[in-house]
């Protein structure tokens, strides 16, 4: 059966510890590497409070930034006003891009394009693919599904591989957990050039806790668009 398109936003007046947000990936701050100096347009799809935009922004490129989340497109004007940086950050949906096709240098989405159900993740990666130039870069995480590990969470179970998570901030949002089949299918139109599995394991780090896996992994992809379709 298809769900109905659900799309809710994080709410970032219940994370309490925003050091991990306002730090950008390590990952992500080597991606100049592969665009190239600015000029260069990039698109930070579901940007949080701002980390990767600020990052960008801050070595000159050109950035636009996308979150449904009123509080986060707030706090990521913020921290540019703060810093005397330019980006065009806006409120909306990750579904309803309205950018032009062939458009982008970058586009990144670092967890994000999960929180939804399949159908509006695929849209999106669709939409990712279109806005992105011949040549064009895409980064993004993916939330893995574990055949060997059924979803630990005991309630928003809404089929094998979805739950609707039910802990702040993430309350109400849909999550979809992709099989490495998935993420080929999903991405089949891009040429993958890193694909791999990163699981963030939890406080306390005990080895008990560490095996007992309560942290989710994610697929991490960098991935380019054909010079030519
Ligand atoms: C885990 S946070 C990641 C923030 C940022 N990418 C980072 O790495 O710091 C996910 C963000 O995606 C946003 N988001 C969730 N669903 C969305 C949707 N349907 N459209 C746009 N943004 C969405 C949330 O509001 C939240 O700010």
């Amino acid at each position: 059966m298809k769900e109905k398109s659900l799309q809710v936003n994080w709410d970032w007046s219940k994370v309490e510890d925003f050091t991990y947000w306002k730090i950008p990936d390590g990952y992500v701050m080597s991606l100049p590497y592969y665009i190239g100096k600015p000029p260069a347009r990039i698109f930070d799809l579901g940007c949080g409070v701002g980390r990767h935009t600020v990052y960008f922004a801050s070595l000159g490129y050109e950035v636009d930034a996308l979150d449904l989340s009123s509080d986060a497109v707030k706090s990521t004007q913020a921290w540019l006003k703060k810093d005397g940086l330019k980006a065009n950050v806006y409120r909306g949906k990750m579904t309803d891009l309205t950018q032009p096709d062939n458009h982008y240098d970058l586009v990144l989405a670092f967890n994000v394009i999960y929180h939804a159900f399949k159908d509006d993740m695929v849209r999106v990666i669709n939409e990712i693919y279109r806005i992105i130039k011949p040549g064009g870069f895409f980064f993004g995480t993916i939330l893995t599904k574990d055949p060997n590990q059924p979803f630990y969470d005991k309630t928003g179970v809404i089929n094998e591989q979805t739950l609707i998570k039910q802990e702040e901030p993430e309350k109400g949002i849909p999550h979809f957990f992709s099989y490495t089949e998935d993420v080929l299918e999903f991405f089949k139109n891009f040429e993958i050039k890193d694909l791999y599995y990163k699981e963030w394991y939890r406080a306390p780090y005990s080895i008990e806790s560490i095996n007992d896996k309560k942290g989710y992994g994610h697929y991490i992809l960098f991935a380019q668009k054909p010079e030519s379709d």
